[in-house]
């Protein structure tokens, strides 16, 4: 059967997908023509995901059709998406590590001579392949120690290898430096150039502004808005993808109280020739929000790791309201008065198999609130869990959906609810909105500066500049592993910081 308007590689018709009374698309239509980047944006929960994991086989619709070049075709699985040119660049990579480059990419297609594979032909596709499309890879290096971005690109040839005429990126720029998201977009732009067709589903509207021809809002399952890019603003997307404006909140000037957070002289080494974390001091005052800027990988997640008793430090002091937590267990550390958003959502943060409610109390659950003589307060657990889902909109069926099959950004606010309402002296909060609709980026910030002005110390490590500087009371610049600058609020601007954070500028104390 052929569709009528053969000029569209793809069209997505009338897609409806259920997960038991959730209607996660709601009769949704996507079309893609050929060489055309389209961006798919909405809030958490919307059903974008949703929608990328029916065209690459992953999930099967309710009803809908799909036409790809004016044939009828159902996505059985993602062996059948990409035989038939559908092509998926993951979220969390699916590299394995101990394997070369070339072996990641040819993996489940391996060129053969005879019967054995042949390696020198791989190596040699892949350099071909990475001087077609600029993307630079040395296809006999191993992948474990790779920087995210050299992952992603990699994943990106894998693709490419597999012959992708459509490629899906699913929040692809999450986890990337600024530098590293350039080069992606610049990446998407000559695919698109080359004849590929993008699919981008991303949180950040500049993105959009800036690599799609054209954007598809979706809200609650639905399609709302499908218009080229040159037709719109970022206000006008943030406002359909939200349904109302969105007002930055002032924040109170308030004089910082006491030292919460004092750290002196804390040493890393590692196992590499330049320790990881180099003699670093800093601290943390109540009614005070201090960002840790730097590029990612320079020390900061580390920090956070030592702080939490997570990493044992060779050197140095840590102390939470003049108390000693240097390499105390995480326990003890928690019980002292720390609270923590994990970088890594489902690394630290949770366990995809355990429930909304018991993701709720997970690393609390000892607190007299939750436990007495050692029984848990089930009545009470549940209604906590509850109350954080309702007051953070946590988009959830129920507390006894798995915290796996919520939408990212919708388990990324379960932790930060959950840790954001405990009642103690120090927040450390990392990324604490990576992956998050634009919406709820605006009710966490007003809460950690609700926290911060109620008295609470907050340490906030974030690889978002914009963030940093919105809400930082102070800031410390750390590259290398070591301090590279420490500024009040407006004392410092992006450029500054920018380059204080890949070492252009450097503290002249070293
Ligand atoms: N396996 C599943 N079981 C039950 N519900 C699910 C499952 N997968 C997704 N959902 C629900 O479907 C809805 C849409 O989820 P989806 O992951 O498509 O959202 P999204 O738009 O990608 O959001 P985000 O921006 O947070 O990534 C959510 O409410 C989610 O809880
Ligand atoms: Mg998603």
């Amino acid at each position: 059967m052929r569709n009528q308007s053969d000029d569209v590689l793809l069209r997505m018709d009338g897609i409806v997908k259920c997960y038991g009374d959730l209607v996660a698309n709601d009769n949704v239509d996507l079309h893609l023509n050929a060489g055309e980047i389209l961006a798919v944006i909405g809030e958490n929960g919307a059903g974008k995901t949703t929608l990328m994991k029916i065209l690459y086989g992953l999930e099967q619709p309710e009803s809908g059709t799909i036409w790809l070049k004016g044939e009828k075709i159902r996505v059985r699985d993602t062996a059948h998406a990409i035989a038939n040119g559908i092509g998926m660049v993951q979220q969390h990579f699916m590299l394995f590590d101990p394997f070369t480059v070339t072996e990641n990419i040819v993996y489940g297609k391996e060129p053969r001579r005879g019967l054995f594979f042949d390696i020198d032909g791989a190596n040699r596709m892949v350099s071909d392949l990475s001087e077609r499309y600029e993307l630079p890879v040395n296809p006999v290096a191993r992948i474990k120690g790779m920087p995210v971005g050299l992952r992603q690109r990699v994943e990106i040839l894998k693709v490419l290898y597999q012959n992708a005429e459509i490629i899906i990126f699913d929040e692809p720029t999450a986890v990337l430096t600024p530098q590293e998201v350039n080069e992606l977009l610049k990446t998407m732009r000559q695919l698109a150039s080359n004849g590929k067709s993008i699919i981008i589903v991303t949180h950040k509207l500049n993105e959009v502004m800036g690599v799609a021809d054209r954007v598809m809002v979706m809200r609650n399952g639905k399609l709302i808005a499908d218009l080229p890019v040159r037709d719109t603003s970022i206000e006008e997307l943030s406002f359909m993808m939200v349904g109302r404006r969105l007002i930055e909140s002032a924040i109170p000037e308030i004089p910082p109280g006491k030292k919460v957070l004092e750290i002196e002289n804390l040493c890393l080494n590692g196992t590499g020739s330049v320790p990881i974390l180099d003699r670093v001091s800093l601290h943390v005052a109540a009614n005070e929000i201090v960002g840790i800027a730097g590029v990612s990988g320079n020390g900061q997640f580390e920090l956070v790791q030592t702080i939490l008793g997570l990493i044992e430090a060779d050197s140095g002091k840590i102390q939470v309201g003049g108390q000693d937590i240097f390499n105390h267990p995480v326990r003890s550390v928690r019980d002292s008065g720390v609270a923590m958003i994990p970088e890594d959502r489902f690394i630290w943060g949770s366990a995809a198999q355990a429930m909304v409610v018991e993701t709720a109390i997970m690393g609390h659950y000892r607190k007299q609130e939750f436990s007495k003589k050692n029984f848990l307060q089930i009545k009470k657990i549940r209604s906590f869990a509850s109350k954080i889902v309702k007051e953070f909109n946590v988009k959830a069926d129920s507390i006894l959906q798995k915290t796996g099959s919520l939408s990212g950004g919708n388990a990324q606010k379960l932790i930060v609810a959950r840790e954001m309402t405990q009642q103690t002296p120090l927040l450390v909060a990392c990324e604490p909105t990576r992956g998050i609709d634009i919406g709820a980026i605006n009710f966490i910030h007003d809460r950690l500066i609700e926290k911060r002005s109620e008295g609470a110390a907050v340490l906030l490590v974030s690889s978002e500049l914009s963030e940093i500087l919105k809400l930082s009371d102070r800031i410390y610049v750390i590259y290398n592993g070591r301090i590279n600058g420490e500024f009040l609020r407006g004392k410092v601007n992006e450029e500054e910081l920018g380059l204080r954070m890949v070492g252009s500028i450097k503290n002249e104390l070293q």
